[in-house]
């Protein structure tokens, strides 16, 4: 795996962490390993400005544009196809992405498709994660870094980041807290399973 293809839908910054600790770590330089391009499905994604910016190659592919999920996904996986081949399959990065994915989707990127999840799973898979923490009473939060399967924010772990809950927390507060744990372990979990660290 040479190329990392980022998919995104909003602000982009755990794709923003990834790309900053490949450069300051030389993974082009020093094992070959570029982050090739970020796809999002929304056109206004604040982190495609980020991505282009760093002369990262971006697309957009709109699933309102799309009749159903197999037509999206299937679009997606042409973007894919122009950054990789049968010798070089690509790693696929989710970060941020709102979209589920069909089981085909991910049945075909199985093993190099992976998704950071704002909790401690298998605790909160879905959404609304650091409400629900708040409301179940947590003492601690996190984040996860998984492979990702068809059923949707399960599969093998790669890592986790825990922070305390505090008090006088919101969803917002925590969300923060969590975010800045993301951006240390995303980066080093897709360096590990590219074996370059
Ligand atoms: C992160 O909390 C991530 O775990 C979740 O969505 C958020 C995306 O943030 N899936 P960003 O777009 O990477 O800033």
């Amino acid at each position: 795996m040479k190329n990392i293809v980022i998919l995104i839908s909003g602000n982009g910054s755990n794709m923003a962490a990834i790309v900053q600790t490949a450069h300051l770590e030389h993974w082009a330089t020093q094992w070959d390993v570029h982050v090739a391009a970020v796809i999002s499905n929304k056109t206004d994604a604040k982190g495609l400005d980020f991505a282009r910016s760093h002369g990262i190659a971006t697309e957009v592919v709109n699933h309102k544009a799309y009749a159903n999920r197999e037509n999206f996904d299937a679009a997606i996986v042409q973007h894919i196809n122009k950054f990789e081949d049968a010798n070089h399959p690509a790693l696929v990065v989710l970060a941020g992405f709102m979209r589920i994915l069909t089981p085909d989707f991910v049945n075909r990127y199985a093993g190099r498709l992976v998704n950071i999840h704002p909790s401690l799973l298998p605790a909160f898979p879905g959404l609304h994660t650091h409400q629900r923490a708040l409301d179940a009473g947590c003492k601690v939060a996190g984040a996860t870094v998984h492979l990702v399967t068809p059923e949707i924010d399960h599969g093998p772990i790669l890592a986790q980041a825990i922070v305390p809950v505090l008090s006088d927390d919101t969803a917002d507060t925590l969300a923060a807290r969590v975010l800045t744990q993301e951006h240390l372990i995303y980066p080093r979990a897709i360096a590990k399973l590219l074996q370059i660290s």
